[in-house]
């Protein structure tokens, strides 16, 4: 579909299967995925960078398309350094959608040319959140 480089920006901690299914659903659509783990969030993380980055590279390993990255700063800067003409990001319930609507409308104001692309999970992973399982495990 659309050629050229997305960024899936997130924290993913812990990366879940809600995670992979976009991951997956993007790396049909852009030429090349580069899903980009924050590496210095406010919020203390249950999982390393290192970590985070083993999962993520180990459950998108068949994918040949997609590149596991980290950043620092804003993503819009980021997504300048690697080429990204796209911002991906999931959206499950209209929960989801002002925090989404007021990150992606901050991130245009900064950068105008980087669209965002929202797309849903599959309806299994609706209500699937790091969080979630972060309360599962510990
Ligand atoms: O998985 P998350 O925690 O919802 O992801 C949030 C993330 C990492 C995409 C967002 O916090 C982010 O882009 N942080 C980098 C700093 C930045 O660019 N802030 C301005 C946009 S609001």
């Amino acid at each position: 579909m659309n050629k050229g480089i997305a960024v899936y920006p997130g924290s993913f901690d812990p990366p879940t299967n809600g995670h992979l299914d976009l991951i997956e659903r993007g790396s049909k659509m852009f030429e090349q995925l580069v899903v980009a783990v924050l590496r210095n969030s406010e919020k203390t993380p249950m999982f390393s960078l290192a970590e985070r980055l083993e999962m993520l590279r180990q459950l998108t390993a068949e994918l040949t398309n997609v590149r596991i990255d980290a950043f620092d700063g804003l993503m819009v800067e980021y997504a300048k350094s690697i080429g990204a003409m796209c911002v991906l990001r999931g959206i499950r319930a209209i929960s989801d959608y002002e925090y989404e609507l007021q990150m992606a409308l901050m991130n245009r104001k900064l950068e105008p040319r980087l669209e965002t692309v929202f797309m849903l999970p599959g309806q299994p992973y609706s209500y699937l959140s790091s969080k979630l399982v972060r309360e599962k495990i510990s």
